[in-house]
């Protein structure tokens, strides 16, 4: 079972977007453990972009993720880092397939509505950026046996 990070950028939000989003994760199977809605300051947009602080579409980027409140969310599930980065879609909403939430949503390569860890090292790292162990919920939903065969886990 891999826990990765979401976050719901201003975009998303503003576009009212939020609910249809959370529910490709939902309808895939995934489980939502943690979810808040808060406002990325400028301080951690630059740790949790730091491998990009130094391009020059930096200071742009900042301005759009602080511009406006997000959702920071955790996904969990069997293989949740690679299967949701794959259901976003490439980072420009103008490359990446039909079908994947950028590809259906965005035309931008900036506002492409929604954030997640690229890798389990990416992921333990963002989800402590964002979440407080107390603020993470486990549990198991009833329609388990309906989602998958026991021996899968
Ligand atoms: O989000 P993802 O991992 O797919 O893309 P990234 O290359 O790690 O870039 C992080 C974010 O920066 C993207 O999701 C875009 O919102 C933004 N970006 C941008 O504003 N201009 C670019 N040329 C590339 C990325
Ligand atoms: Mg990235």
């Amino acid at each position: 079972m891999e826990r990765t990070l979401v976050l719901l950028k201003p975009d998303c939000i503003q576009r009212r977007l939020a609910g249809r989003v959370l529910s490709r994760f939902e309808d895939k199977g995934f489980n939502i453990v943690a979810l808040k809605m808060m406002r990325i300051s400028p301080a951690l947009a630059q740790q949790h972009y730091a491998e990009h602080v130094a391009k020059p579409w930096y200071p742009t980027l900042e301005k759009f993720i602080t511009g406006g409140p997000t959702v920071a969310g955790i996904v969990e599930g069997l293989e949740a880092i690679r299967v949701v980065r794959e259901m976003l879609g490439a980072t420009s909403g103008l490359i990446a397939a039909a079908g994947t939430i950028r590809g259906d949503f965005s035309s931008s390569r900036q506002m492409n509505l929604v954030h997640a860890s690229d890798g389990p090292e990416a992921a333990q790292r963002e989800i402590a950026l964002y979440f407080k162990s107390e603020e993470i919920i486990a549990y198991e939903p009833t329609i388990t046996p309906w989602l998958r065969a026991g021996d899968e886990s």
